[in-house]
């Protein structure tokens, strides 16, 4: 099969380009920078907002993976996200149209539910969360990646494109997967454990109290209006969490899932290869949380009065389910961290 694959040198497309090759598949990269030797891909210079060279650089291809894109808002305004994350798709999907190519597998993220770089909190019905999960946005990226999936599903109504959006969380290189996912843990155990020890009403209190300070703290360094360079990392001068709990809150916004650039890079695979109709959105991620902890003991900081917990299959604890992704094109995370906590298998 020929493929293009938008954004290709990225971190993401780095994994998937020789897993594509080794498959046999014809690659051809498009990016921004002018000239690049690449092995395992041919690759040309396209901005994917314009519309008229990606037509020509498209045409001759069976597939499309599109994962050219501002991958963060940090240090952007918001506009500038949307238009290359909005209009990038629209004008992929629109030369997938005119050049009569029938399959996409696009980069949408976790962020399309909302909660990681907007600054209100998101309340969880249920647990995990799947795809028919309420999303809400206040920034420019969550709200881009919500118009991808958007607008994969309007070309599937409009030209009957078949494509997945896939939800990835931190996608993690694969020598750093074990390192990276036990740092994580370190840093949030203390409070989690602070957490977990306290009676249920006081916890309640308590993660208020974290939510209230850093949505606060999100607004004042808010992604889309350009500001706060250092907001990632550390509390600024009015934020009353510490640096433990500033860190737990970025985590926690991010489910405390990741998933392996292996595993994003077979998702995409099979989001190419495998036979379904209509557009879908997918979370991507291990099926085991960061942390290691049992579901029901990660859920409660999430829901400390009475979480809505839905079954799940033995040895999952991710609060993200992947039971779509499983059923819909076969993906099984083959490159998981269990943690340290662990007892759930
Ligand atoms: N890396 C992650 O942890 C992660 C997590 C969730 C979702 N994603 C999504 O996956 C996709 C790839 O992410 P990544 O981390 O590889 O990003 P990256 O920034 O490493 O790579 C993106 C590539 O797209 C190119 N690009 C940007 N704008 C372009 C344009 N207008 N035209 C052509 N090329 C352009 C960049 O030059 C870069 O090579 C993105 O859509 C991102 O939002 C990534």
């Amino acid at each position: 099969m020929k493929v293009l694959v938008t954004g290709g040198t990225g971190a993401v497309g780095q994994a998937v380009i020789p897993l594509l090759a080794g498959y046999g598949h014809e690659v051809t990269v498009v990016g921004r920078q002018k000239e690049l030797s690449l092995s395992g891909g041919h690759y040309v210079t396209c901005d994917v907002t314009d519309y008229t060279t990606l037509c020509s650089v498209a045409k001759g291809h069976d597939a499309i993976v599109h994962l050219a894109a501002r991958n963060s808002p940090v240090g952007l305004v918001g506009r500038e996200v949307f238009r290359v994350n909005a209009l990038g798709t629209f004008n992929v999907f629109e030369a997938a149209a005119l050049l009569g190519i029938p399959r996409i597998v696009g980069a949408s993220s976790i962020n399309a539910v909302g909660y990681f770089f907007g600054d209100r909190g998101v309340k969880l019905e249920y647990l995990p969360i799947d795809e028919d999960h309420p999303v809400r946005a206040t920034d420019a990226y969550s709200f881009s990646k919500q118009s991808m999936e958007a607008i994969g599903r309007y070309f599937w109504e409009r030209d009957g494109i078949t494509s997945v959006m896939l939800r990835l969380p931190g996608v993690i290189p694969h020598d750093d997967i074990v390192n990276d996912v036990e740092r994580y843990a370190d840093y949030d155990m203390r409070v989690v454990e602070r957490l977990l020890a306290m009676p249920v009403q006081r916890r309640k209190k308590d993660l208020e109290r974290l939510q209230t300070e850093y949505d606060a703290y999100r607004r004042r360094n808010r992604c889309d209006e350009h500001r706060g360079t250092g907001w990632w990392a550390e509390p600024d001068r009015e934020c009353a969490l510490s640096v433990d709990e500033l860190r737990f809150m970025h985590h926690k916004v991010n489910f405390f899932t990741y998933v392996d650039e292996l595993d994003s890079a077979q998702a995409i695979l099979r989001g190419l290869t495998t036979t379904y109709s209509g557009s879908h959105a997918l979370f991507i991620n291990s099926h085991r949380n960061a942390l290691g902890l049992p579901l029901a003991e990660l859920a409660k900081l999430y829901a400390p009065d009475k979480p809505d917990l839905r079954p799940v299959l033995p040895g999952d604890d991710s609060i993200v389910s992947i039971g779509r992704a499983r059923s819909l094109i076969g993906f099984e995370p083959e490159w998981v961290v269990t943690g340290r906590f662990s007892d759930s298998g």
